[in-house]
């Protein structure tokens, strides 16, 4: 199955070709650049600038992957959560592209891409994960954990209570005066510190649910930097990193203990993370990362969840699929979940 998937749910324009599991293209316009100078993405701006590139995106991710329009099996894109006006126009145009190309139209909600990415084949990485899994993801917009029991099944577990953890990559990068966008280059300039000496607290540490804060830590550090305004930066770096790196995997392997899991799924922006992807290679876990470059924001992590969609449900009615709308906020778990103590019966429910 060919399919071409289209992301515009925040700053990058991204378009990318599978044919199954297979990526054979995957071009992400970034517009890094002309966010920097107000030190995060201003939608307005976002929005205009897809609508010019988004064009031009398309021709390359299809030029790349050498294949024609008509070739395709579907057309895929993100229809939420996102930027408003910046999910408007992926969607959009991936409408337009289908009912002209008589293909049909998928829509798809970036979590669900961002687990995708984990399915990409890839030289060297074995066969993909299978359900029953715990999911992790960890962006700019999202900190959530989800038990996934069966494909397609998400139960919320547990998440941040503030910033997720990119954002906290992002706004700490700003304290060290660092370009955006931050995450990237904090990770780079904590690769140069000692993660071991400064008193920086550890976020949630006593806590026994599975959730995440990181606007604690985001305050310790702007506090310290003023008291300390001579404090190695790269220190302050590797130690807000190890903060965040440990918080991620401790929850989630204590998650995965509490609901019986062995096979953890790692996704979204932060999987990028050097430091975490160490951490979570000493973890007792099977764990599921996105090939190098599917952990940000792209297009074929969504051509891919298209895939396992179609795989799953088969291809959808497209009266429905053409009447979707963008959706800023849109929730993919069903409900909230308890850990396998928390669902045996009760004493009183046994005796009845
Ligand atoms: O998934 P993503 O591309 O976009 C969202 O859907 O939010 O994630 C972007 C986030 C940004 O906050 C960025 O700073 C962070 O992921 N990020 C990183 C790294 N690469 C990207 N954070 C830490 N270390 C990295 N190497
Ligand atoms: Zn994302």
């Amino acid at each position: 199955m060919l399919v071409l998937g289209i992301d515009t749910s925040c700053d990058d324009t991204g378009v990318g070709v599978v044919r199954g599991r297979q990526v054979l293209a995957n071009v992400v316009a970034s517009q890094a650049a002309l966010h920097a100078p107000m030190g995060g993405v201003l939608p307005e701006a976002a929005s205009r600038e897809h609508l010019a590139t988004i064009d031009g995106v398309v021709g390359e991710a299809l030029t790349r992957a050498g294949v024609e329009l008509h070739d395709l099996d579907a057309i895929a894109a993100t229809r939420g959560p996102g930027l408003a006006g910046a999910l408007l126009v992926g969607l959009g145009y991936a409408k337009g592209l289908a009912w002209g190309a008589a293909s049909p139209f998928i829509p798809i909600h970036h979590l669900e891409g961002h687990v995708a990415a984990c399915l990409a084949e890839d030289a060297g990485r074995g066969p993909p994960p299978e359900p029953p899994f715990l999911c992790l993801i960890a962006s700019g917009g999202h900190t959530v954990l989800f038990d996934v029991p069966e494909a397609g099944r998400y139960l919320r577990v547990g998440g941040s209570r503030d910033d997720a953890a990119g954002e906290a990559f992002d706004k700490v990068a700003r304290l060290l005066a660092l370009p955006y966008p931050g995450g990237p280059a904090l990770a780079a300039l904590a690769g140069d510190g000692d993660p071991g000496t400064l008193p920086l607290p550890r976020p949630m540490a006593r806590q026994h649910g599975f959730d995440f804060s990181f606007s604690g830590l985001k305050t310790a550090v702007a506090v310290f930097l003023e008291r300390h305004p001579d404090a190695s930066r790269a220190d302050v770096a590797a130690t807000f990193q190890e903060r965040v790196v440990t918080s991620l995997v401790d929850v989630a392997t204590r998650a995965a203990r509490a609901f019986g899991r062995d096979t953890l799924v790692v996704a979204g922006g932060v999987a990028a993370n050097r430091a975490l992807r160490e951490a979570l290679a000493a973890a007792a876990l099977h764990v599921h990362l996105p090939p190098p470059g599917l952990a940000t924001d792209n297009g074929a992590m969504i051509a891919l969840a298209a895939v396992e969609q179609v795989r799953l449900r088969g291809v959808p009615d497209q009266v429905e699929a053409l009447a979707v709308d963008a959706a800023p906020y849109l929730p993919l778990a069903e409900g909230p979940s308890r850990p396998r103590d928390a669902q045996a019966p009760r004493p009183h429910d046994a005796a009845r």
